[in-house]
């Protein structure tokens, strides 16, 4: 039987579905393996079912060498070395699809959230502050109607396009290639290069995954080129935006709010993005609805048992 390691607790039906399946050795905690006994666990397995909180790099599978795939549950791969893993004939798979609507779902409650103050105001109600209706209170943004802007076409990028149209807003996008024309239909959404999407985005919404090209790919240049009541959502990964220059911004006046669900160094958030009362902040859960960690946690499983059974597992990366 294929041995096989899961370094995080999962959703119980996957669980029962690999033990049926495979010789479990699993994390049954919330908490990510520290690197040491994430090593010492690796070691005699055929397969690992990690997660974005997992280093999967040359020191791993050179300490874990009899690992021969590696199941991320994640659409996301950037916590794995792709080149050791090539290096080492390891496979890598991940979980695209799945989670494209519900990542979609919160950056949109994000936009809103942000526009509309949501965090100011529910700490207001809480707080005893409310004293009664006032015309000048809590004034936030409109969405209905205004520009939004997408970095990325991608799955998740046209879902929340489709969710733009729903608000009547003009939808903008840039991308490395442009998207075929019944992508650009379906999703309403107008081709322009970064300069144009940054100074015309109302709402600027980021889908590009993390790379060497992309890192820091909004910076204090790109914050400068904003409209000054623009927001900027973020449900990609964190270290697609210089943390330091948007407090700053945000601070500064320079964009009018952000709302963000992932960070430049998770767990922690840079110290003056927490002071930013216009900054509308979740612990990266865009993926997090109960039969959307299901979907992916079995979508991880499945890429393993197919493995063991000698079939190549449907969703691979490398
Ligand atoms: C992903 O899938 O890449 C998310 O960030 C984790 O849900």
């Amino acid at each position: 039987m294929l041995k096989v390691l899961v370094t995080q607790r999962v959703p119980a039906p996957a669980i029962a579905w690999l033990r049926e399946r495979v010789e479990l050795d699993d994390n049954d905690s919330e908490r990510p393996l520290p690197a040491g006994e994430f090593h010492l666990r690796a070691r005699g397995k055929d397969a690992l079912v990690t997660f974005l909180t997992d280093r999967i790099d040359a020191a791993l599978l050179d300490a874990a060498p009899s690992v021969k795939v590696v199941a991320n549950v994640a659409v996301g791969f950037d916590n794995i070395d792709l080149e050791a893993a090539q290096a080492r004939k390891v496979i890598i798979t991940n979980t695209p699809g799945v989670l494209t609507e519900t990542t979609a779902d919160l950056a949109f409650a994000l936009l809103m959230a942000a526009a509309r103050r949501l965090n100011e105001a529910e700490r207001f109600v809480r707080s005893g502050k409310f004293e009664g209706w006032g015309m000048m209170m809590l004034l936030g943004s409109d969405i209905y109607g205004k520009a939004l802007g997408l970095a990325g076409l991608g799955r998740i990028g046209q879902a929340v396009a489709r969710r733009g149209r729903g608000f009547a807003m003009r939808v903008l996008y840039t991308d490395e290639h442009r998207a075929s024309r019944p992508v650009e239909e379906d999703c309403g959404a107008e081709f322009v290069d970064k300069a144009t999407l940054l100074r015309e985005s109302d709402f600027l919404s980021l889908h590009v995954p993390l790379m060497p090209s992309t890192r820091h790919y909004i910076g204090a240049a790109e914050l400068a080129q904003m409209k000054r009541d623009a927001y900027l959502i973020n449900t990609a990964r964190g270290p697609v935006v210089d943390e330091a220059a948007l407090a700053r911004a945000l601070r500064e006046g320079t964009i009018a709010g952000a709302g963000l669900d992932v960070f430049e160094h998770e767990p922690v958030v840079h110290p003056d993005l927490l002071a930013c009362e216009n900054a509308v902040m979740t612990p990266h859960i865009a993926s997090a609805s109960v039969a959307t960690r299901t979907r992916m946690a079995m979508m991880a499983a499945e890429n393993v048992v197919a493995f063991a059974n000698g079939e190549e597992p449907p969703n691979r990366v490398v």
